[in-house]
């Protein structure tokens, strides 16, 4: 099974079936899944530095602790200038992708967006800028692009409706999720997809239909990380997923998915002090340290017990270097794009 997935990039239903849910295929795939990662990207780690600018949120995604009900959330917003001084230390510590994530805040409107992207761009040539900031019209991100954003990540959660919908409230839709990351790509990001794995209600047929909405929108990122529980939200008492079974994924997306810039997530790394080395090891090849300011840091709790929120961006990236190290891989300074052909190894 593992030999068909490296050579065809696929497998028929029962057999992923099989892959997801046992154990024991666990140290081929991983292998395999490296061997696979090592071709088009060598041992290089690319990172990239992460500014959360704002937790409110509009939305109310029942496992998100950020969600609007959750009322005991202290919300904070970065300005212009903090994020501009977020860019210039994370420059300055070898990061060339600089990630704005935030919850859906429509305070940060399409103009104000514009221009934050467009005064990094024009201090930082030489630096991509990823949005995530969830759902907005089809204009938004066409003039985000404009003003020089490269690429954009939006989970889509999981693609089964029904699961959909025991995860999110009414005024949400998977529908236009879907339509946000098509119209993603047709603008001409570098799009990131990717779910949760072991979220609630979630069931091995639902993370098929996952891999299969991946092969169909063909994303140049693909993030997931295992489902933890958050005290202030309605599943607080939901199980956290499993280390093994967010591994076996991430392998066999990279054999799916070759070419995809994979990163293994903090929430990996939450859930198991070793998790984000294991991840590189089964095939993740981005990790995406923090640049928030650190009095914010602890504001952004998405799930419980959050890594890395009490250490300076610079700690973090000395800390990281050792670990990446650790699990035979080296963090590249490098802007790190998607790989599109066979001879992309940098010197
Ligand atoms: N546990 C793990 N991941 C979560 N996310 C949101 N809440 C949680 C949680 N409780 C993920 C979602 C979102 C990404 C930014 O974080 O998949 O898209």
């Amino acid at each position: 099974m593992i030999e068909q997935l490296y050579k065809t990039g696929d497998l028929p239903d029962n057999e992923l079936k099989k892959l997801i849910e046992n154990n024991e295929y666990g140290q081929e795939l991983y292998k395999k899944a490296d061997n696979v990662r090592r071709k088009y990207y060598g041992t290089d780690v690319y990172i990239r530095g992460l500014i959360e600018f704002t937790n409110y949120c509009k939305n109310d995604c029942y496992y998100c602790g950020i969600r609007k009900s959750n009322t005991i959330a202290e919300r904070y917003r970065l300005g212009k200038e903090e994020i501009l001084s977020c860019c210039k230390n994370g420059y300055e510590l070898g990061f060339r992708t600089f990630v704005l994530q935030g919850g859906e805040d429509t305070y940060f409107s399409n103009e104000l967006v514009s221009c934050i992207v467009s005064e990094i761009k024009k201090l930082y040539p030489d630096c991509a800028i990823t949005l995530s900031l969830g759902e907005r019209p089809y204009n938004d991100y066409k003039a985000w692009f404009n003003a020089g954003a490269d690429r954009y990540l939006l989970r889509h959660e999981t693609a089964n409706d029904k699961h959909y919908r025991k995860l999110h409230p009414d005024s949400m839709s998977l529908e236009n999720r879907k339509n946000c990351l098509w119209n993603l790509k047709k603008i001409g990001y570098q799009t990131g997809s990717g779910f949760m794995t072991g979220s609630p209600y979630q069931t091995t047929e639902n993370i098929i239909e996952d891999l299969r909405f991946l092969q169909e929108l063909k994303p140049d990122m693909i993030g997931i990380g295992p489902y933890i529980s958050h005290q202030n939200t309605p599943f607080g008492n939901n199980k956290n997923g499993d280390l093994h079974l967010c591994l076996r994924l991430l392998a066999i997306l990279r054999l799916m998915f070759p070419k995809a810039l994979i990163p293994a997530t903090t929430a990996l790394g939450t859930i198991d002090p070793k998790g984000r080395e294991l991840g590189l090891m089964a095939g993740a090849n981005i990790v995406m340290p923090n640049l928030s300011p650190v009095k914010v840091r602890k504001q952004y709790q998405i799930y419980d017990n959050k890594i890395c929120t009490d250490e300076e961006a610079a700690e973090s990236r000395v800390y990281l270097e050792k670990k990446v190290l650790s699990a035979g891989y080296k963090i590249v300074t490098h802007i790190g794009h998607v790989c599109l052909n066979e001879h992309f190894l940098q010197p």
